[in-house]
């Protein structure tokens, strides 16, 4: 049995990325492994937000977490910022990673654009907080869509330098678990860029709350391409391969299956039901949001109850911490 740890921003809607990517994988790993579920609102400030949204959005996402499927009795799911020896163990990390490897991460340089001089520090220092995350619980297993490998390789080699520094074996090196086909699902505007909470269009998207209409006006609209029929070509059909992807992950069907299936059949009623799947998937999710969303209370418990949990586990480790550094 190994120590889970993984995590979501709480900005704007949760998406069929995020739960295909992320979460319902983090649903099946509960049962086999101590699991931790953070609301990273610290990572979120990284980019400006409106203060009262952020303290309603990480409702939303608990109640998200609990609607796919996370079982609060088993794990623990909790808010970043309650457990402040995040930020702690964060500087301390910090001391311990060579600027050269941050200068190497690109989600940094595709979030600073071009002007990168005026990029917020918290920005550049990211993934140095996601490492203190992880490292904090000795986390072993750390489940993430594709989009954070390289944030998981620092982590990585920041738990291997701090080791080395202060020679002790401390903190495992966390291993990603990056599963299934589906680890990178695309925009269904554009199949050559994430699906992303950021983008401005809410059609490139299917958020967990969309409603049955929204979800089918959503493939409905979805890009395809001139070519007849349905084939997996991620170079030259992005877009047609996206949803055939978000086909299969939905429906447990093979890539072969489906293009099998849909053999003789034209765009039009593949995407009808691919609406189908999705809605039988998602509309149980949907309303189990709304519902525990009208109930505050119940997840404010939920919260206390697993910040509990997480400031115990992050207590005993500071103390190994602060007694390795010197620090009184
Ligand atoms: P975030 O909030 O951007 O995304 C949360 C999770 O969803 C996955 N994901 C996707 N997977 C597949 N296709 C997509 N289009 C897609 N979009 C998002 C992400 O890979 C992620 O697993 N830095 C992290 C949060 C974080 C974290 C951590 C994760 C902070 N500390 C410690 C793991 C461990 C982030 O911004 O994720």
């Amino acid at each position: 049995m190994g120590i889970v740890l993984s995590g979501v921003q709480p900005t704007g809607n949760l998406h069929l990325g995020n739960y295909l990517g992320a979460i319902n994988n983090w649903v099946k790993m509960q049962h086999e492994h101590e699991s931790l579920f953070c609301i990273v609102d610290l990572h979120a400030i990284t980019v400006r937000q409106n203060s009262n949204e952020l303290r309603e959005s990480v409702l939303s996402v608990a109640a998200a977490y609990i609607a796919c499927g996370i079982d609060p009795k088993k794990s623990a799911i909790f808010c970043q910022s309650a457990v402040r020896e995040h930020t702690e163990l964060a500087w301390i990390l910090s001391c311990n990673a060579p600027i050269g490897w941050l200068n190497r991460m690109t989600q940094f340089k595709e979030k600073a654009g071009k002007n990168r001089e005026k990029a917020a520090l918290g920005l550049y220092s990211y993934p140095v907080l996601m490492a203190a995350d992880i490292l904090l619980y000795k986390a072993t297993h750390v489940p993430v869509g594709d989009d954070q490998k390289q944030h998981l390789e620092l982590a990585r080699d920041i738990a291997g330098a701090f080791n080395r520094n202060y020679e002790t074996e401390l903190f495992p090196s966390p291993e990603p678990i990056i599963i299934g086909d589906t680890t990178r699902i695309m925009s269904l505007r554009d199949g050559t860029s994430k699906m992303s909470k950021s983008d401005p269009s809410d059609n490139s998207r299917i958020n967990l709350t969309d409603n049955t209409d929204l979800i089918a006006k959503k493939f409905r609209k979805a890009k395809s391409d001139m070519e007849e029929g349905i084939s997996y070509d991620v170079e030259k059909r992005p877009e047609v391969s996206n949803l055939i992807g978000i086909y299969s992950a939905l429906s447990n069907l093979s890539r072969d299956e489906i293009i099998n299936k849909y053999a003789n059949a034209g765009m039009a009623e593949f995407k009808s039901d691919l609406t189908t799947i999705a809605v039988e998937k998602l509309s149980k999710i949907s309303s189990t949001i709304k519902e525990l969303r009208e109930n505050q209370d119940y997840l404010e418990e939920i919260l206390s109850a697993g910040r509990d949990k997480a400031r115990a586990i992050a207590n005993t480790t500071m103390q190994e911490v602060r007694d390795l550094v010197g620090l009184r």
